[in-house]
This record gives C-alpha cells, sequence and structure tokens, in this order.
C-alpha cells in the first residue's frame, strides 16, 4: 500500500496516518495532534463557494462558517462515536473515529468522509447503523442508534453553517504549491524538560543497523539477530565488537531526568539493552516482553521495575546504547524530568520535515519575514499540516488567527490555527504544536496554499 512507504520515512507523522487512515492498525501509540488548544470565538471570513470535490466539506458552500467544528462535533457526535464505537474505533481499528481525543476523532471523520453534511442520511456514519447494522449498540439498536446518529450530524452541520459576521482578513500571502515545499531540518516542540530522540537521530555501530520495522513503519534501530554473549554489564562494556547506538542530547537545564524508550522486545531474551550516560556505568535497560508490538517502557535495570534516574547539568551529554540481547529494537528515546510525560506525544528534537516558506516581507516591511509550515502529502485524499512558525530576522509581529487557505478558500473545518495569537520576537518562533488534516481540494499536484492572518502588525 502506498502510504505505507511515507509510515516508514517518518514516524511520528505515521503515527498520525495511522490515526486516520483505513488500511493500518499499528500498534504504535497514536501522536495526537496537539489538542485543541482553545476554542476560538473570532468571527470567521466569508467562504468562497470554490469547486470541492467532496460531500465532507460542502459545508463550506454555504454562506459563512463558524470555525469551531471540533467543539460542534464534540458536543454532538463525539459521545456517540465514542460510546458505540470506541470499543474498537479508538486505536486499532481505522478509521478512528470513536477516539476520546475529539480533535484526533473529528480529523479520522472527516479525512475519510464519513459524514455528508449536503445529505446527512446518506452518512457512513448513519448508513452503517441503519442500512449495514454494522456493529450496533444493543440498547438502542440499529434503527433507533441510526436515527439518532443522523440527528447528531445534523446538528453539529447547522452548528458550522450559522453565520457569522464577517470580518476581513488582514493579510494573505501569495500561494504557493506542494513542489515550492523543501525538506529542511527542523526542532519539535516539546513541553518544558523534554528531550525526544528518534532512530534517525542515533549514530550506530555495527553490528546494530540502523533500519525500518516493516510491520509498524518505524525507523528503528536493531541489534543483531544472533546472540553475542558477554554474561555482564562490565564485559560488555569492554567489548568493542557489540554494536551500539549513540546520540547527543543537549540539555537546557540541570535536572533529574527519566527516559523512555518505543520499543520491540519480541519475545524472552529479546527484551533488553545497556544503557550508558557519558562516561557512566553501563547499566542493564530491562523491559517486557511485548510480542512484536512496539511499546513504551522506562529504563529500569528490571522488568517493569523503578526507572532509573540520570542527574543532567545544562549543556552536551551522550547517551548509548549498546547490544544486550538479539533482535531488539528501539524507535524512539524520550528523557523527561517529569516521571509522568506521556511520552507518546513528544516531537523529535531534530529531524527532518517538507516545509513551505510564505514570504511575508510585504505586509511586514520586514525583511526575510516569512512563515513557515510543515506539508505532508500523508495519504490520498489529505494533507498533514503542522509547525506553523514566524522567521522574524528583525523586530517583532503580532500575529493572530492563522488559517490555511486551499485554492483561496478556507474552510470551516480547517480551524486548527485559528485559535492562534502571539507576539514573535527577533529570531522568531513556533505558533503552534498542534497538527492538522485538510482533506484535499484539487490534487496534490495542483492545489495552492496560502495563509492568511486576521491581525497581522509588524513593530
Ligand atoms: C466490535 C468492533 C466494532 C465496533 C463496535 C464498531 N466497528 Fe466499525 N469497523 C469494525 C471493523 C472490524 C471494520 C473493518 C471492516 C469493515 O469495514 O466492516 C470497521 C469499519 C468501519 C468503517 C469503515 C468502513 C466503511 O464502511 O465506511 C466505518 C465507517 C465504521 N466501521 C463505523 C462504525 C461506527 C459508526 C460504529 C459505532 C456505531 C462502529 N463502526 C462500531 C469494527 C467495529
Amino acid at each position: 500500500m502506498d502510504h505505507m512507504k511515507r509510515l516508514a520515512k517518518v514516524t511520528w507523522i505515521a503515527a498520525i496516518a495511522a490515526m486516520a487512515s483505513h488500511c493500518s492498525t499499528s500498534k504504535v501509540q497514536p501522536y495526537l495532534p496537539g489538542a485543541k488548544e482553545a476554542s476560538s470565538s473570532s468571527p470567521t471570513t466569508t467562504v468562497t463557494d470554490g469547486a470541492i470535490s467532496t460531500a465532507a466539506i460542502a459545508i463550506a458552500n454555504g454562506e459563512h462558517g463558524s470555525v469551531d467544528s471540533v467543539g460542534a462535533f464534540d458536543k454532538t457526535v463525539h459521545p456517540l462515536t465514542v460510546k458505540w464505537c470506541g470499543s474498537c474505533h479508538d486505536k486499532a481499528q481505522s478509521p478512528l473515529l470513536g477516539a476520546s481525543d475529539a480533535t484526533a476523532a473529528h480529523a479520522a471523520i472527516i479525512s475519510t468522509q464519513k459524514v455528508d453534511f449536503n445529505a446527512v442520511d446518506k452518512s457512513r456514519l448513519v448508513l452503517r447503523l441503519s442500512t449495514d447494522k454494522h456493529n450496533c449498540p444493543v440498547d438502542p439498536g440499529c434503527g433507533e442508534a441510526g436515527k439518532q446518529m443522523q440527528a447528531a450530524i445534523q446538528t453539529w452541520a447547522d452548528a458550522i453553517k450559522t453565520a457569522a459576521t464577517v470580518n476581513p482578513v488582514t493579510i494573505t500571502s501569495d500561494p504557493l504549491h506542494l513542489s515550492d515545499a523543501k525538506e529542511q531540518t527542523v526542532v519539535g516542540v516539546n513541553p518544558d524538560g523534554v528531550l525526544a530522540y528518534f532512530a534517525p537521530n542515533f549514530k550506530v555501530k555495527a553490528p546494530m543497523v540502523a533500519t525500518t520495522d516493516k510491520t509498524s513503519g518505524n525507523p528503528v534501530i536493531n541489534t543483531p539477530t544472533t546472540e553475542k554473549a558477554v554474561g555482564n554489564a562490565t564485559n560488555a562494556a569492554g567489548d568493542n565488537s557489540l554494536g551500539t547506538a549513540s546520540t547527543t542530547v543537549n540539555v537546557a537545564t540541570d535536572g533529574t531526568y527519566t527516559m523512555f524508550g518505543l520499543v520491540n522486545g519480541p519475545a524472552a531474551a529479546m527484551a533488553s539493552f545497556y544503557i550508558k550516560v557519558d562516561g557512566g556505568t553501563l547499566q542493564p535497560w530491562l523491559f517486557k516482553t511485548n510480542a512484536a508490538a512496539f511499546t513504551w517502557e522506562s529504563v529500569a535495570s528490571t522488568v517493569g521495575g523503578e526507572a532509573l534516574t540520570f542527574n543532567l547539568t545544562a549543556g552536551a551529554h551522550t547517551i548509548e546504547i549498546r547490544q544486550r540481547q538479539p533482535g531488539v529494537q528501539l524507535a524512539r528515546l524520550v528523557l523527561t524530568t517529569n516521571p509522568k510525560f506521556d511520552p507518546s506525544t513528544a516531537q523529535a528534537t531534530s529531524r527532518t520535515a517538507n516545509q513551505l516558506k510564505f514570504d511575508l516581507s510585504g505586509p511586514s516591511k520586514i525583511a526575510g519575514a516569512a512563515l513557515t509550515l510543515e506539508i505532508e502529502d500523508y495519504a490520498a485524499n489529505g494533507y498533514l499540516f503542522r509547525n506553523p512558525r514566524l522567521v522574524v530576522p528583525t523586530g517583532s509581529i503580532h500575529a493572530k488567527d492563522l488559517r490555511i487557505l486551499i485554492n483561496n478558500t478556507f474552510l470551516p473545518q480547517n480551524a486548527t490555527f485559528t485559535v492562534v495569537e502571539a507576539t514573535v520576537a527577533a529570531p522568531g518562533g513556533a505558533l503552534s504544536t498542534a497538527a492538522m488534516i485538510a482533506v484535499k481540494d484539487q490534487g496534490s499536484d495542483k492545489d495552492a496554499f496560502s495563509v492568511s492572518f486576521a491581525t497581522f502588525e509588524a513593530k
């Protein structure tokens, strides 16, 4: 399947794709597109009636849209999909329309076009119940559940159709195409005290290899499949024929860190590494076997034991992982000063991504000012956008309500970044850590993207 190739390329995007795609049942914890940051109360711009190909986005062909589609969905359809469908469609079964995270469930439904706002009764979400009799809830049964689903979708559709005052967009960039995107090294945005390293961030020494796990699509570090019995950590420390994977971590402030690895320990005697920080002692890192799934395991010296702690001072440190058992894989390593942090939400501290760069030097009168935005052509019918960042060579820019326009049209459900309001000073910074899935319009070879802000002031 075509998009599996891309899954192989970029793990964290793969995890998002897995959430909304039809053909993946990846066991990797999805990296949720940043939870919707707040609901937007800002009025909307006029939505033009461009030739939009999918019924799912036909709501835009109404007059004006209120932007908070996720909010309306969360009050209408989402409670039903969680209650009736969540037992299967929350993590494992695509589409993830029953995910407890409303933004994720909304994205899954919109990107796979399971609702038809123009003909609500023809929505797949309704037909699955009333016609297909697909896993209907015992109470109230297929027919009644279909009716309730239809009513909920109607309420959702009405909510986002409600006319809002028109507020002209202050600035709009020139359009760019997917072919204008350039591969760039980007820095992930994580909470303070969180550092994340993905397999491609590690330098690998044979016989360990950097490869891609075919089942999950995860780029991984793999220990050799043949055992090399060294007996203990002391022997291992002195054995230079063992494979290693190392990375340099840059700690911003002194702290006590615990670590988590996204690991695959397929079977007994295949579920451990050795680990050391800087010139410290090599310690065994043991975790439970997971039947070739990838699970997050804390770095501990006994299976399920207390997590090891590492006192790191601000500055650069080296983490080295050594082979201890055969056929073990590491996809990600997360360091955090908060042991309760959910490591699956961490972004790679450094990675490559396809980036569009919208020139904003005109409206800002600041030479070189721009907005960079990552774009991924991630599925047959969708784009994934994330990490909008302002580049501000001098001075500062106050920006509010970022909209991504596809072929000059803003669609109300593409409202993830409308909650943005920030004053960004030189050299620039992130506007949002959220991700947004948008349905394609005329296809990735034709669609033109531009960005607009309702407020945009440069100083
Ligand atoms: C017991 C597990 C289970 C439950 C509960 C369940 N589904 Fe499914 N669903 C599946 C499986 C398995 C598939 C894939 C095979 C198929 O298409 O039937 C699927 C596929 C789908 C699809 C994609 C295929 C299509 O026809 O569009 C949709 C939509 C869907 N389910 C909707 C729902 C809705 C809505 C609910 C809740 C009312 C629900 N499912 C409850 C297991 C479940």
